[in-house]
């Protein structure tokens, strides 16, 4: 199935059924709409008010009357029973998947995978394989939506809901969060990257930390997969955060108009616990990062003392 007007390549087991359903809604109703114009327009030419024309009474036809309640009824119970099979199907993962757990939270994706290993806004799955996602999220309403896929599930707080799928090509898919959740909404935005049995063992097996990263570069890397980048700049724009600009070693004023000057205890404060000092003029958002090891929190804040 390549891409059109209406739909995206898709890349999925389910793609095919989904978009046959879709084509056929789509063209059904187009050509009942053309045929309901076509027949008002005929229809108001053909019996146009005439001087001296008096109306003819109508007998009904049984015929007539049958068909326009038989022939639409047909109609929907065909589309309810292609989609309520593929609704079915769609719901409902194969008893072998692969699952994977996926936390939404403003405004970040995170995937654990059976080994532990965590990746943040890229999803890694092999390909030729179901894989099942157990979702929760860690604050409001997310939405999970892989357009490729044709797959899009709620994420809700405090419960788990799911999406399956089973990817047939290696390629790069995106995914939209479609649900609103404040003003990072729009940048919630994550990657499906597929791979080949083979290439997704060894990338499952060399994810992780690498021990070896000096500080400020791992700071740097946790930077972009933790997602801080959404809410904390670093050319000194204000986004949701206060910017990492120059931040290390200013003295911040507090909501409740005390201050606070800005090194290493405060950093960490403020990452694994956000509402403890809230600095004037933000909101009390960030989720904390308590699952950041000794090493990490280290780096990020060896990363943040280097931004000037
Ligand atoms: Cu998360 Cu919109």
């Amino acid at each position: 199935m390549t891409g059109s007007f209406w739909l995206p390549d898709g890349a999925s087991t389910l793609s095919p059924d989904i978009d046959s359903l879709f084509y056929f809604v789509t063209w059904a109703s187009i050509i009942l709409f053309a045929g309901v114009a076509a027949a008002i327009v005929y229809l108001a030419y053909r019996y146009r008010r005439r001087p001296g024309a008096v109306p003819a009474r109508v007998k009904p036809s049984k015929i007539v009357e049958i068909s326009w309640v038989v022939l639409p009824t047909i109609l929907v119970l065909v589309v309810f029973n292609w989609g309520f099979r593929l609704f079915i199907e769609q719901s409902v993962a194969p008893p072998n998947a692969y699952e994977i757990y996926a936390r939404g939270a403003m405004w970040k994706w995170d995937f654990e995978y059976p080994t532990g290993t965590v990746s943040t806004n890229e999803l890694h799955v092999p390909v030729d394989r179901p894989v099942r996602l157990v979702m929760s999220s860690e604050d409001v309403l997310h939405s999970f939506f892989v357009p490729a896929f044709r797959v899009k599930q709620d994420v809700l707080p405090d419960r788990y809901s799911s999406v399956w799928f089973e990817a047939t090509r290696v390629d790069t898919f995106q995914v939209f969060c479609t649900e609103y959740c404040g003003a990072g909404h729009s940048i919630m935005l994550a990657s499906v990257i597929t791979h080949s049995q083979g290439d997704f063992e060894a990338w499952l097996a060399s994810a992780g930390v690498d021990e070896d990263t000096p500080l400020p570069e791992l700071g740097a890397q946790l930077y972009q997969q933790q997602a801080c980048f959404a809410c904390h700049s670093l050319d000194g724009t204000a986004v949701i955060g206060p910017s990492f600009a120059g931040l290390y070693g200013k003295t911040e004023t507090l909501d409740d108009g005390s201050t606070a000057l800005v090194d290493d205890d405060y950093l960490r404060e403020s990452i694994v616990d956000p509402g403890a000092k809230i600095v004037e003029g933000y909101q009390n958002v960030m989720q904390p990062y308590a699952g950041l090891s000794d090493r990490e929190l280290s780096a990020l804040i060896a990363f943040i003392r280097e931004q000037e």
